[in-house]
Formats: C-alpha cells, sequence, structure tokens
C-alpha cells in the first residue's frame, strides 16, 4: 500500500498503439465453434487487433513509448528507467524492457519487466512511483504491452476468443507541487490461483516438450469462473481502498478505468461501487483484453479525445494471473 495526500509524481505523457490488423468476431466463427452474439453477450467484444507477423512486443511498445515520449515533449535521452510490465516478452529473457530500451537508443539506463499479467502496467506504474518519490530517478517510462496472440490457443473457443494485442505507455515524472499525479497505489497476489489462469509449460517446472506443446500446454490456459470470481471482488475492493489511501470518496472521481477484460465484470465492479456507467471508460468492444496493455490504451483513448481533462481524478484497477491485481487513483 502506498498513499500520499499531495503526489509525488506527476504523469508527463501517456501513449498507445494498436496493430493494423482487425479479427472480428465473424471470423472466430470460422475458427472455433462460437458465435458473434455468444462473444458479444457474455463478454462485450465485437473485435480484438492482431499484431502482424515479425511485429514483436517491444516493436509495439517502441510506438507508444514514443508516442508517451512526445506527449511528455522528452526525448529517449531523457528517460533514466524503463519498466514494461508484460508476459510476452520478445524472448524468454532478456526483458522486453532491453529490446526496447535498445531500440530507443536510451543505452545504460536500468530496464526490466513486471510479470504481473494483465496488472503489469499498474505494478510498473506503482513501481516507477516509488522510484520518483525516493528521488532517485526524473523520468521513468512505464510501458504495459502484449502480443498474446502468440500465447493463444486457436482452438481454444473458451479463450482465443477473448483475447488482444496492444501497447500502452507512461512518462512518470516528479511532482510540479500543483496537485497532479499519483496519489495512492495498490498491489495484491493471492498465489494460491496459480493454476486458474496461466500458460503451464515452457517454464522450469514442466520444460516444452513435444507432447506439451500438442497438448496446447504452451498457450493461455483459463479458468474463467474462477478469475470472474475474484476479478469482481478485488477489483472492487481495490478500487475503495486506492481511493481511501487519499483521502477520498468515489464521488470524487471523474472516470473509472477498469481493466477490459470482460463487460459484465466491469458492470459488477461498478454495481457494488454504486458508481455510473458514465463514469467508466471503456472500449472492450474494440480491443478485447489487451491484458497488461489495457488499461493504458484506455487512458490514452480518453486523454486524446477529450474526455479526462487536466485537473480530473482517475481510477484505474486491474486484475489477471497471479492472479495480481491493483489499483490506483491519480490526478491529470
Ligand atoms: O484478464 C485476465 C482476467 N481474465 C478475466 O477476467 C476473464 C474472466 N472470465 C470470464 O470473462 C468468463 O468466465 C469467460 C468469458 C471466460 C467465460 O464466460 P462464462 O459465462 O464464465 O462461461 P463458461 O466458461 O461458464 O461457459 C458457459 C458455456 C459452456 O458451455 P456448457 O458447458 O454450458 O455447455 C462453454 O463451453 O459457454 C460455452 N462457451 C462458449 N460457447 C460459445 C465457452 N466459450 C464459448 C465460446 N462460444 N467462445
Amino acid at each position: 500500500m502506498s498513499s500520499a495526500s499531495s503526489p509525488r509524481t506527476r504523469i508527463a505523457g501517456v501513449g498507445a498503439y494498436a496493430p493494423e490488423k482487425i479479427l472480428t468476431n465473424a471470423a472466430l466463427e470460422a475458427l472455433v465453434d462460437t458465435t458473434d452474439e455468444w462473444i458479444r453477450e457474455r463478454t462485450g467484444i465485437r473485435e480484438r487487433h492482431i499484431a502482424a507477423d515479425g511485429e514483436t512486443t517491444s516493436d509495439m511498445a517502441l510506438v507508444a513509448a514514443k508516442r508517451a515520449l512526445v506527449a511528455a515533449n522528452l526525448e529517449p535521452s531523457d528517460l533514466d528507467m524503463i519498466i514494461v510490465g508484460t508476459v510476452t516478452s520478445d524472448t524468454i529473457f532478456p526483458a522486453c524492457a532491453a529490446h526496447l530500451q535498445h531500440k530507443l537508443g536510451a543505452k545504460g539506463i536500468p530496464s526490466f519487466d513486471v510479470s504481473a499479467a494483465c496488472a503489469g502496467f499498474m505494478y510498473a506504474m506503482s513501481i516507477g512511483d516509488r522510484f520518483i518519490g525516493s528521488g532517485s530517478h526524473k523520468n521513468i517510462l512505464v510501458v504495459g504491452v502484449e502480443r498474446l496472440s502468440s500465447v493463444t490457443n486457436w482452438e481454444d473457443r473458451g479463450t482465443c476468443v477473448l483475447f488482444g494485442d496492444g501497447a500502452g505507455a507512461a512518462v512518470l515524472s516528479p511532482s510540479r507541487g500543483d496537485g497532479a499525479g499519483i496519489l495512492s497505489t495498490r498491489m495484491h497476489t493471492d498465489g494460491s490461483l496459480t493454476e486458474s489462469l496461466l500458460i503451464r509449460a515452457g517454464g522450469s517446472r514442466e520444460p516444452t516438450t513435444p507432447e506439451l506443446i500438442a497438448g496446447g500446454h504452451t498457450k493461455i490456459k483459463m479458468i474463467g469462473s474462477d478469475i470472474f470470481k475474484h476479478a469482481v471482488r478485488n477489483l472492487t475492493s481495490a478500487s475503495l481502498d486506492a481511493v481511501k489511501d487519499a483521502g477520498m470518496e468515489l464521488a470524487d472521481v471523474d472516470w473509472i478505468i477498469p481493466h477490459q477484460a470482460n463487460m459484465r465484470i466491469i458492470s459488477q465492479v461498478a454495481a457494488r461501487l454504486k458508481v455510473p456507467q458514465e463514469k467508466l471508460v471503456l472500449n472492450i468492444e474494440r480491443y478485447g483484453n489487451t491484458s497488461s496493455a489495457s488499461i493504458p490504451l484506455a487512458w490514452n483513448e480518453a486523454i486524446q479525445d477529450g474526455r479526462i481533462k487536466p485537473g480530473q481524478t482517475v481510477l484505474a484497477c486491474a486484475l489477471g494471473g497471479g492472479v495480481s491485481w491493483a489499483s490506483a487513483l491519480i490526478r491529470m
């Protein structure tokens, strides 16, 4: 938990990127036994973006990062740290952040990944906030990026209809003392639920074998109903906690950016929080679940189209594999 009555970290700029190629529900009907109607009614998703052949996770992160730097009026040489939330790095190691740092030309600065699945961006932002707050770093690039299409089992209708690819980034800088910035953050993990959402094979527990590949175990597996239940409960409590930590009320919040995993989860969280639908920033219909890219993609969209304005308060919350979840309250 962290809280701050006056923010130590401001959001200097936000940027995002989604690949050009769009995969519609109709196209998925041709791949697996599903229907556009089922996907829309059970998830709220109509289409998702899919990376081009050869387009890597760090390629997507690079575009989002450059856009965030432009918004912050900074150059890559102004950065002194890169933190990437992702579970689909270009390589198992080194980190996606290392690939991104090289492409940005920001040689020498510490660059590392955070593995917190869909909460990855929120974790990265929270960690970056601590470094800025300590005074040791001035401009930190935090990224949420995922190329889930490369770890999706395209024969599993229970998961392949959900996910999409994308990237989002924010530059964190020291607060200017005008009240704008990160007011509070929360991070949590419940490691008893690791088997409910995971890629089973390819790690030290079960190194890849032809049998594991054939069984689909190098791709995402999810017990959707388990995750659903925990998502509703934990996203609600983490949202309330972030607001309470900042000494504010939910009524003071202008916008809520929930992780875009399932419209039914989002609606249930909103109902429990008693917040009207109009306060929600939603783009699940067009992007599906982009894991750690979900929050910054939606955030960027609402800044770009003028919904989120300077001085307004934004509450973001996300939950994913681990299960790990996090929330943050930010004044723009
Ligand atoms: O971002 C990380 C966090 N992830 C999440 O938050 C996801 C959380 N979970 C969910 O969003 C939902 O659990 C799902 C969307 C994954 C599934 O929705 P559900 O309402 O929980 O469905 P279900 O898994 O209970 O399945 C209901 C039925 C089953 O058929 P039977 O057994 O009742 O005959 C499934 O086989 O729906 C069937 N089904 C489908 N039917 C058509 C599952 N997927 C599909 C599909 N098309 N794509």
